[in-house]
């Protein structure tokens, strides 16, 4: 490819779970140059991504936190496109959760936001989530949640669903951004997403998936869920970006499965793990539908492949035998 064919873009948060395989998708396509943003880039944590085919000529890795204006304009300055990865995701209680998990969500995007306005960036794709969907009591029972559904921010902040409420003000934030500045904004709300971990650390959603080999839950709900594979994340946000008629907002999930079904496959898989031995049937179970990003040409791949890369990332990892 030739050097004036590239094209700069940034991925926020690029040593995280989601955003590594999208550093890794974008270095694959060969006419990116990618920017990402660390908040300590000398980090082991972070080692895997120098490491990637193609990153030491189009990866260059900057310190950036999103509290800080100026290290994020510094990073998107000069970008085509970024993609906004970065945002906490607790795996426990948060003692302070305006300031831990709301205020960098929140606050962060919009310094995003505001830093490719002003660095005339084209296109902007924030990850979201599901929280941001689904979490919403007006919703009429039995109707599958598609775009239109907003999760509730009083019903959010009551149940003391911290994340969900992070996610949820961060998305509509960004969308009001988008109505006054005419910025190009495109969501992409994911449910929970497994898959091959590239980094060394465990992510919160990883956890969700060790934590039913490690006999760490003897009786579980058997929910419904809605789980989609990290590279068809990856690759669901690249469609994003790269349609040019894509706009507001994509859920990003495929078809629900039982809890008790993924038990069953993941049985069958790995026979010697510590699994629960027991499920409680539950009502208000949550169908959701990404008809419309498969519209756009999305494809997932079956959750048996997911689980199997899944298992045997931490395997090479060691956080399993
Ligand atoms: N995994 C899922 O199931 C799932 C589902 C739906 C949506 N999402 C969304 O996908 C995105 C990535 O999630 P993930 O699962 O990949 O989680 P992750 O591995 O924990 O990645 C989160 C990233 O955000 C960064 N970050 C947090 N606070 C920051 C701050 N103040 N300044 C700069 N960076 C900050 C972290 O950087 P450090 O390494 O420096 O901490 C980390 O790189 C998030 O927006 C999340 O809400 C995830």
């Amino acid at each position: 490819m030739e050097a004036a064919k590239q094209q700069c873009v940034c991925v926020t948060g690029a040593g995280g779970f989601i955003a590594s395989w999208l550093v890794k998708l974008l270095l694959s396509r060969g006419h990116y140059s990618v920017r990402g943003t660390l908040r300590d880039p000398g980090h082991d944590k972070n080692a895997h991504l120098k490491a990637l085919d193609g990153a030491g000529e189009r990866l260059q890795l900057l310190k950036a936190d999103l509290m800080d204006y100026g290290s994020i304009a510094a990073a998107v300055t000069g970008c085509h496109g970024v993609f906004h990865v970065a945002s906490p995701v607790p795996s426990g209680r948060s003692t302070n959760p305006e300031a831990e998990i709301i205020a960098p969500a929140v606050t962060g995007t919009l310094n995003v936001l505001k830093a490719c306005y002003e660095a005339k960036v084209k296109r902007v794709v924030l990850v979201s989530s599901i929280t941001a969907v689904a979490n919403n009591p007006n919703w009429p029972t039995n109707k599958v949640f598609d775009e239109e559904s907003w999760s509730d921010e009083e019903h959010c902040r009551k149940n003391e669903d911290w994340y969900y409420l992070s996610k949820t003000m961060a998305e509509r934030e960004a969308f009001a951004y988008a109505a006054k500045t005419g910025l190009d904004i495109v969501t992409v709300c994911p449910s929970l997403a497994l898959g091959p971990l590239m980094q060394p650390t465990v992510n919160s959603s990883s956890k969700f998936l060790l934590s039913y080999l490690k006999g760490e839950r003897e009786t579980v709900e058997n929910r419904l869920r809605h789980i989609v594979d990290v590279r068809d994340v990856a690759a669901a946000l690249l469609l994003a970006y790269e349609t040019p008629e894509a706009s507001a907002r994509y859920l990003c999930v495929s078809p629900p499965i039982k809890v008790s079904e993924m038990i069953n496959i993941l049985k069958t898989l790995y026979p010697t793990y510590t699994y629960p031995k027991s499920f409680v049937e539950v009502e208000d179970n949550i169908i959701c539908s990404s008809k419309k990003l498969l519209n756009l040409g999305w494809i997932f791949r079956p959750i048996e492949e997911t689980l199997k890369d899944s298992i045997e990332s931490y395997r090479t990892i060691g956080i399993v035998n």
